[in-house]
């Protein structure tokens, strides 16, 4: 299956995503982690993407798109793929379809987390990352069985995104209202769309999006 998830900043892609890789075979495709390893490694993508993201502001689409088409190609992807923070304006999400076209695959479901901005800002302030595997954490709503251990890998070093702040969640759920959100109708036309209920705990969340894949795949 190749799934979209859609959300605003926090709503937990990230953290179903990985379940979805770990239950169903599928590779996270995440523009985000793609985003921040070229930064980390200095690259002149990462330079023109850095100053964005630490504003909360979207990155080019060409520069995004172009990442996407590359990583798309891999063989790992030939089994599915669950995209996360892609596409994120109309551009992107045309763009996708054109590649997608072109490589004779297609998307079987847009699942979109549904959550209140308001609890948003609680999820992104609260939360950190196992720096030796990349598990997800949240200081009130995750927290490692054994404080400072991390569940997955035995990890004692975390980190924290430098745009998890309160002034930067602002300006990029702005950016979602004004650039993202208008591609809930272009999937919705398509018949693609789905909704959970993205202010469920993290195993109902987890529950909803498969019993909506299970109907998509019923069809
Ligand atoms: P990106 O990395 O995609 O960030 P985002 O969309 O802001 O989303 P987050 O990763 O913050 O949230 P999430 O939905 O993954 O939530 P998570 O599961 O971690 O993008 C970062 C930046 O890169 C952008 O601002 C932009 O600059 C750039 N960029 C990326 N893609 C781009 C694109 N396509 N085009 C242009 N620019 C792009 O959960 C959050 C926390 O809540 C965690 O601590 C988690 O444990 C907890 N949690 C999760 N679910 C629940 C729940 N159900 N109940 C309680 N707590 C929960
Ligand atoms: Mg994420
Ligand atoms: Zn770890």
């Amino acid at each position: 299956m190749n799934i979209i998830l859609l959300g605003p900043p926090g709503a937990g892609k990230g953290t179903q995503a990985k379940r979805l890789e770990d239950r169903r075979g599928l590779v996270q495709l995440s523009t985000g982690d793609m985003l921040r390893a070229e930064v980390k490694s200095g690259s002149d993508l990462g330079e023109r993407a850095r100053g964005l993201m630490e504003a909360g502001q979207l990155v080019p689409d060409e520069l995004v798109i172009g990442i996407i088409a590359n990583r798309i190609d891999a063989p790992d992807c030939k089994n599915g793929f669950i995209l996360d923070g892609f596409p994120r304006t109309v551009a992107q999400a045309e763009a996708l379809d054109a590649m997608l076209a072109q490589k004779a695959m297609g998307l079987d479901a847009v699942v979109e987390m549904k959550v209140n901005d308001a609890a948003l800002t609680e999820r992104i302030v609260g939360r950190f990352t196992c720096a030796g595997c990349g598990e997800g954490y949240h200081e009130t709503f995750k927290r490692p069985v054994k404080d400072g251990v991390c569940d997955k890998c035995g990890g004692t070093e975390f980190t924290r995104r430098k745009d998890d702040n309160e002034e930067t969640v602002k300006s990029r759920l702005q950016a979602y209202h004004e650039q993202t959100a208008p591609i809930l109708p272009y999937y919705a036309d398509r018949g693609l769309l789905l909704e959970v209920d993205g202010m469920a705990d993290i195993d109902e969340v987890t529950r909803q999006i498969d019993a909506v894949l299970e109907d998509a795949a019923a069809g």
